[in-house]
């Protein structure tokens, strides 16, 4: 019996979020230049959407550059963003025939132009898939995000769009990058490390984490279904009691 005849299809988490982490150490333990870990990145993603896809899994949202890889070296983020942008690019086809709808998130303004407009091109071409959502958070970090809707509610309030009395969790949705996206039900850091490292901090509220040694390169649909049968062996209480959540399934 296969690891997808074992996962049970009605508790699909519907949002999927991963830190993608360890390309460089891949990388580093052949020999090989850090760019390599990140292009067999680039494959690892695209067995994972295909996997994702294939249980149904309607939004997925990943760590493409965050706001501190910005002090990686220069060689290393301008290969970085021509292999986001080379990669995102060339599957915007895919992603139409699939019903892959690509979205980013982010401070975009802070790419390279050609980048910036690439992304926003594919973005567009896409915009009517329905069946999965691809949100890359480029340039993005939920400090950055935050502060920005603090910024923009602030100037709501003061040109009287908005009443301070009536600000609201939902208001605070509204004004963030991820706003109309489900907050993610699970998710998955790879590469060993365990924290969040300043990613989906609001959004990720009531996520079930999930921590695995594997390096980014070497996860793909095995790696993705034996995180969605363990986040299922889970009880998610939402801060109730599990009593209350069992009378509730009953
Ligand atoms: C971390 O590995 C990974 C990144 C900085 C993200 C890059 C991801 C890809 C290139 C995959 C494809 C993504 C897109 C959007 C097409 P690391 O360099 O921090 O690894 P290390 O911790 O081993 O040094």
């Amino acid at each position: 019996m296969s690891l997808l005849d074992e996962i049970k299809i009605n508790g699909i988490p519907k949002h999927v979020a991963i830190i993608m982490d360890g390309n460089g150490r891949w990388a580093q333990a052949r020999n090989l230049d850090r760019t390599e870990g990140h292009k067999a990145g680039t494959d690892a993603l695209r067995r994972t959407l295909e996997a994702a896809s294939i249980v149904g899994i309607e939004y997925m949202t990943i760590y493409g550059f965050s706001t501190e890889n910005w002090s990686r070296p220069d060689n290393e983020i301008a290969a970085l963003m021509e292999l986001i942008v080379y990669s995102l690019t060339k599957e915007t086809e895919t992603f139409i025939e699939n019903g892959i709808r690509l979205k980013i998130i982010g401070d975009i303004n802070r790419l390279p132009q050609n980048a910036k407009k690439a992304l926003l091109d594919c973005s567009k071409q896409t915009a009517n898939g329905k069946k999965l959502t691809l949100t890359v958070a480029l340039s993005y970090s939920s400090k950055w995000e935050l502060a920005r809707a603090a910024q923009n509610i602030g100037l709501d309030v003061q040109q009287g769009k908005l009443k301070a009395e009536n600000i609201s969790e939902a208001t605070i949705e509204h004004y963030l990058e991820t706003k109309g996206i489900p907050d993610p039900d699970l998710l998955i850091r790879t590469g060993g490390e365990f924290r969040i490292s300043n990613f989906l901090l609001w959004q990720s509220a009531y996520a079930e984490l999930y921590f695995t040694d594997t390096f980014w390169p070497d996860f793909g649909e095995k790696e993705l279904y034996e995180a969605i049968f363990n986040y299922q062996q889970r009880e998610r209480r939402f801060g109730k009691t599990s009593e209350q959540i069992q009378s509730e399934n009953r």
